[in-house]
């Protein structure tokens, strides 16, 4: 079974999901899938609630950017990276691996 639906997956809409106890941000761009920890490095903001850029995910709080690939902090005031998940794509969804 899909952690997310695809019905539940819009474009560059991040979406917050908790499993295992990790709190993830899952984002789709085009055909691609992203998921990275959703607890931004600098002061613990959600991710899922920042805003799409060129290079990544913004986050709301205080605007730090971070890579969708490789969860590199891209901007301050940020400056740790967030950990990145294995995404699984399917016919109805997608599941995140731990
Ligand atoms: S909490 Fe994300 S940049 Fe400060």
């Amino acid at each position: 079974m899909s952690d997310i639906l695809n019905s539940q997956l819009l474009d560059s809409k991040p979406v917050r999901l908790e499993k295992s106890g990790h709190a993830i941000c899952v984002v789709k761009i085009g055909e691609e899938v992203f998921a990275i920890g959703d607890t931004c490095s600098h002061s613990e903001a959600s991710l899922a609630e920042g805003e799409i850029t060129k290079n990544g995910i913004e986050c709301w709080l205080h605007g730090a950017e971070f890579d969708l690939r490789t969860g590199e902090a891209l901007s301050m005031p940020a400056t740790s990276a967030v950990p990145t998940y294995t995404v699984i794509c399917d016919a109805d969804g997608v599941t995140i691996k731990i």
